[in-house]
C-alpha cells in the first residue's frame, strides 16, 4: 500500500501588519470586541501589487527547502485558493512557471476557506493512485483585497497569506483519512456576489465585499466541524485521547475551543494563529501547520488532526501522522 507522507512545510505572509487599533481609526470597531469575539488581534495585508502566486512562490521555496526536494521532482501542484490572481490561466501554472517547474499537471482547487483541506485530499488520491510522487500543495489568500474597508462585520476578521507543503509517496503513513463535504443550500450565508460571468464590473469598487451572516455561520460551522473530527477519528479506529494536534481553520476561537472540547482536547494540543493571522481562508490551515512544525511543537510520528469550514458550505477533514 503506497501512502502519501508531508516532507515539508513552509509559509509567507506579507509584511505589512494591521492591528485592532488600527482598525479602529478605520471603522466603528474596538480592539476589545475584536479580541473577544473572534480572538484575533492582528493580521497582514498585502501592498496592492502583491498578488497571490507572489505568496505561494515564497511559501512553495520554504517547503521545498525544508523538504530537500529538487523542484525537477516534483510531478504535481495544487493551488486552494479563491483568490487566484487571473480568472486564468490558473494560479498553479503561474507558480509552477516561476518556481521552475517541469510540466506536470497543475490546477487550483475552490472550496473558500476548505480550499487546502480539498487540495491536500486531491494530490493525497494522486499519489495513492501512482499518478504523481511528489506533490507541491498551497493554500493562499489575498483575501483582503476581496474585503469591503466599510464592512465593520467583515474586514476585522481577513488577513492575508500562503502556507505550502511537499507531499510525498511514502510506504509508511502519512495521510491516514480525509473526508470532504459541502451542502450547497448555504450559499447565501457567506458568499462574495462577484465572478467571471456574474457582475464582474463590480470587482474592485465599493459595491462588492464578501458577504456573511456570521452568527448563523458560526452556528453551522461549530456544529459541522465537530461532526468532522469525529468522523475523522472514528473511521480511522482512533480514539480522541490518541490525538497530538488539532490544526484547524482559523476562523474565530470560539470556534475553535468548542471543537477542543468536543474533542475533550485541552487547548494546549490546538495550534492556534488565529490571534496573530486572522482568518486567511485557505491558507489558515497550512499556516498553522508550519508554525506548529517550525517552533517544534508538532514532532515527526505525531498524530496530527487538520480541519476546515467555509463558504458553499465545504468542509473536510485530514488526519494524518507527520
Ligand atoms: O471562515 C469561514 C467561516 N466563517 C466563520 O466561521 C465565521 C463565523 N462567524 C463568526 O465568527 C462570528 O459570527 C462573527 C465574529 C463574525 C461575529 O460575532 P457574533 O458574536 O456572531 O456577533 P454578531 O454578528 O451577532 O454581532 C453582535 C453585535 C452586533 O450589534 P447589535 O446588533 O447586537 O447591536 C454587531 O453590529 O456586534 C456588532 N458588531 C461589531 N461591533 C464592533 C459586528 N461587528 C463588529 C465590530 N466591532 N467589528
Amino acid at each position: 500500500m503506497m501512502y502519501s507522507r508531508i516532507a515539508g512545510t513552509g509559509r509567507y505572509l506579507p509584511e505589512k501588519v494591521l492591528t485592532n487599533f488600527d482598525l479602529e481609526k478605520i471603522v466603528d470597531t474596538t480592539d476589545e470586541w475584536i479580541r473577544t469575539r473572534t480572538g484575533v488581534e492582528r493580521r497582514h495585508c498585502v501592498r496592492e501589487d502583491e498578488t497571490t502566486s507572489d505568496m505561494c512562490v515564497e511559501a512553495a521555496k520554504r517547503a521545498i527547502q525544508k523538504a530537500d526536494v529538487d523542484v525537477a521532482d516534483i510531478d504535481l501542484i495544487i493551488i486552494g485558493t479563491t483568490s487566484p490572481d487571473l480568472i486564468f490561466p490558473n494560479v498553479a501554472t503561474i507558480v509552477q512557471h516561476r518556481l521552475g517547474i517541469p510540466a506536470c499537471p497543475a490546477f487550483s482547487i475552490e472550496a473558500a476557506c476548505t480550499g487546502f483541506i480539498y487540495a491536500l485530499t486531491t494530490a493525497d488520491k494522486f499519489i495513492k493512485a501512482g499518478e504523481a510522487k511528489c506533490a507541491l500543495v498551497v493554500g493562499a489568500e489575498c483575501i483582503t483585497k476581496l474585503v469591503d474597508w466599510t464592512d465593520r462585520n467583515t474586514c476585522v476578521l481577513f488577513g492575508d497569506g500562503a502556507g505550502a507543503v511537499i507531499l510525498k509517496s511514502s510506504e509508511q503513513p502519512g495521510i491516514i483519512g480525509t473526508h470532504l463535504g459541502a451542502d450547497g443550500q448555504y450559499k447565501e450565508l457567506l458568499y462574495y456576489p462577484v465572478g467571471a460571468s456574474k457582475e464582474l464590473h463590480k470587482a474592485g469598487t465599493d459595491e462588492a465585499g464578501i458577504v456573511m451572516a456570521g452568527s448563523e455561520v458560526f452556528k453551522v460551522a461549530v456544529k459541522t466541524l465537530g461532526n468532522v473530527a469525529s468522523q475523522a477519528l472514528e473511521s480511522a479506529g482512533i480514539d480522541q485521547s490518541e490525538l497530538d494536534w488539532l490544526v484547524p481553520h482559523q476562523a474565530n476561537i470560539r470556534i475553535i475551543q468548542a471543537t477542543a472540547k468536543r474533542l475533550g482536547l485541552p487547548m494546549e494540543k490546538v495550534i492556534l494563529t488565529v490571534q496573530d493571522h486572522g482568518n486567511t481562508s485557505a491558507a489558515s490551515v497550512p499556516l498553522a501547520l508550519d508554525v506548529g512544525i517550525r517552533d517544534g511543537r508538532i514532532q515527526p510520528g505525531q498524530l496530527v488532526l487538520m480541519e476546515a469550514f467555509g463558504g458553499g458550505f465545504t468542509w473536510g477533514s485530514v488526519l494524518m501522522r507527520l
